[in-house]
């Protein structure tokens, strides 16, 4: 592995799922394997879980570890070549992708869609350039469409919770007040289908994703009946995909809202969400602090997954 930028990097499932059970039992077995090496993070936008579970592996793996907050301290980056540099930003991002090359062995970079264009999003213009500009392995903390470490972290959940081998997931679209990325459901239902999982997908209509990621995934418009006899159900919001609407926040129905009663359709589902959660907008109060919530360990095992995949970038430089 030189680069993550998808889940679908992670090599033979199950022998992934058991190096990170490997990580997560022995945290610091690896302390050497980082040594005088170091760790790039870059993040284009705000986060918590991603910034200290990172830094976290990377510090569990010996690493030393440089955190850069693009738009807090450094140079506004232009990302347009041919551009005429006469704004407010002062350093293209073709020179400071290498420049940040020469200060580490490893970068991860957060960079979300901007919902401009969507060919620019869906291409991964500011990702794709810092594998081609750095020198140095890339990975994603999230880029315009994928989330791979939060997927990774959701399928290590999944399956120390699962009680069955083929569990039904079901990822169910709620109201959010502000246009969010599709990298999450993108990169959830992209990890899903590499499993034998029945998995649904319930929207309104307008929200399809992209079905190079939705993949067999049964979408259902229907919520309750998406909900009976689920195992899991993991809640997100996002924005609108499909064509003119890209972007755009069709509804903020709150009927959409994950609550108790229809919780009280599943199959006694755990409840998870990659965080951060608008409660009673994505989930009511109840269900969030419902002991089939799993929030909190999903969060935890993001440590996991960072480390499982920093250690094998490191295993091969
Ligand atoms: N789930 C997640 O990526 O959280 P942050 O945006 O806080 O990093």
């Amino acid at each position: 592995m030189i680069n993550f930028t998808s889940i679908t990097q992670i090599g033979n499932l199950k022998e992934a799922f058991a190096k990170a059970r490997y990580v997560k039992e022995n945290p610091f077995a690896d302390q050497n394997l980082g040594k005088n090496r170091t760790l790039l993070m870059i993040f284009f936008n705000s986060s918590l879980r991603t910034r200290l579970s990172t830094q976290k592996a990377a510090m569990n793996l010996g690493m030393n570890v440089i955190v850069l907050d693009i738009n807090q301290g450094a140079w506004k980056l232009e990302t347009e070549r041919g551009a005429v540099m006469d704004g407010d930003k002062p350093e293209h991002l073709l020179e400071a992708i290498p420049v940040m090359g020469c200060y580490c062995d490893v970068i991860g970079v957060r960079s979300f869609a901007r919902f401009e264009n969507r060919d620019d999003d869906y291409n991964e213009k500011i990702l794709n350039q810092f594998i081609k500009y750095s020198g140095k392995p890339v990975f994603s903390m999230e880029a315009a469409t994928r989330h791979p470490l939060q997927t990774f972290a959701d399928m290590i959940t999944i399956e120390e919770y699962k009680k069955k081998d083929r569990p039904k997931i079901v990822m169910t679209w709620a109201p959010h007040p502000k246009a969010l990325p599709q990298a999450v459901p993108n990169s959830f239902a992209e990890g899903i289908n590499l499993t034998d999982y029945e998995f649904v997908i319930t929207h309104p209509e307008g929200y399809e994703l992209d079905p190079k990621f939705t993949g067999n995934a049964k979408i259902e418009y229907d919520q309750d009946k998406a909900f009976e006899g689920a195992d899991f159900i993991y809640a997100k919001n996002w924005a609108a995909y499909s064509g003119d609407n890209y972007g755009k926040v069709l509804s903020m129905d709150r009927n959409w809202t994950v609550d108790s009663r229809k919780m009280a359709l599943t199959d006694n589902a755990f409840f998870m969400h990659c965080l951060p959660v608008r409660r009673n907008m994505i989930v009511t109060d109840d269900v969030i602090e419902s002991p089939q919530s799993i929030v909190i360990p999903e969060a935890a095992n993001r440590v996991v997954s960072a480390q499982t995949v920093l250690k094998e970038i490191l295993l091969s430089l």
